[in-house]
């Protein structure tokens, strides 16, 4: 991990019953967590409420989409100034899930960015290539291009958390190894002091995601250029998850 102060959110993505969250919850709730690692959760939309009223540990907690822009006539869409009103501070954009299930492209992903940054959403900027991108040798320019989306819409990286996410290691069992994140890691890094400015390059955090569990987190944060993770799977499993947030002390 670098100096920046260790991230881990949970992407519960389209899981969980209000059932199965108030027991979630009642675990994070009484799960011991390091005091100086930041940690998210990111529910289901329509869960959002129950876990504001019910989460008592020190976790913030995150959406898993947003709007491009204001609300208004966008049937089925959630406006960052929504998320804002039910207590989100931070927003995933760009998961691998909406880019190639979904069908969004970096344009409309880069809009996102910006617009909820200007409703002061922080966000968790997800990039990443697909297996035969990886076999044919554009892991990197893939990364480039999803960032250069980012970079364009966007006013500061401040408020922006960068999450690698290779598709072929998300829900496969099929994790990075330490060493392979890592050279992404430093080479995402590399970019942002390129493109960006040094000083983002230093500060930005680049989290990384692909089937971290309690089993392989250590070793992962162990990396200089890994800060932390966004997690899937094991973030529904209260107690593996404490685990995962507390890697890296
Ligand atoms: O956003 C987290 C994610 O895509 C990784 O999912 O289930 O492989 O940990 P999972």
């Amino acid at each position: 991990a670098g100096t920046g102060k260790f991230f881990v959110g949970g992407n519960w993505k389209c899981n969980g019953t209000k059932d199965s969250i108030a027991k979630l919850v009642g675990d994070l709730n009484g799960a011991k967590l390091e005091d100086d690692v930041e940690i998210i959760v990111a529910p289901p939309f329509v869960y959002i409420s129950q876990v504001k009223d019910t989460l008592t540990a020190p976790i913030q907690i995150s959406a898993q989409n947003s709007w491009s822009g204001k609300g208004g006539a966008f049937t089925g869409e959630i406006s960052a100034e929504q998320l804002k009103d039910t207590g989100c501070e931070w927003v995933i954009l760009g998961h691998s899930e909406r880019r190639h299930v979904i069908g969004e492209t970096n344009e409309f992903i880069g809009k996102k960015a910006a617009y909820a940054l200007s409703q002061n959403l922080k966000v968790i900027a997800c990039v990443g290539e697909k297996l035969e991108e990886r076999e044919a040798g554009k892991t990197f320019n893939v990364c480039f291009e999803q960032l250069k989306a980012f970079a364009d819409a966007v006013p500061s990286w401040d408020n922006i958390v960068i999450a690698y996410e290779p598709v072929w290691a998300i829900g496969t069992g099929k994790v990075a190894t330490p060493l392979q994140a890592q050279e992404v890691h430093a080479v995402i890094r590399g970019w942002m002091g390129k493109n960006v400015s040094s000083e983002a390059a230093k500060a930005v955090r680049i989290i990384y995601g692909g089937s971290v569990n309690g089993a392989n987190c250590e070793e992962l944060a162990k990396k200089e250029d890994i800060d932390g993770f966004l997690v899937g799977g094991a973030s529904l499993k209260g107690p593996e998850f404490a685990t995962i947030c507390n890697s890296v002390t």
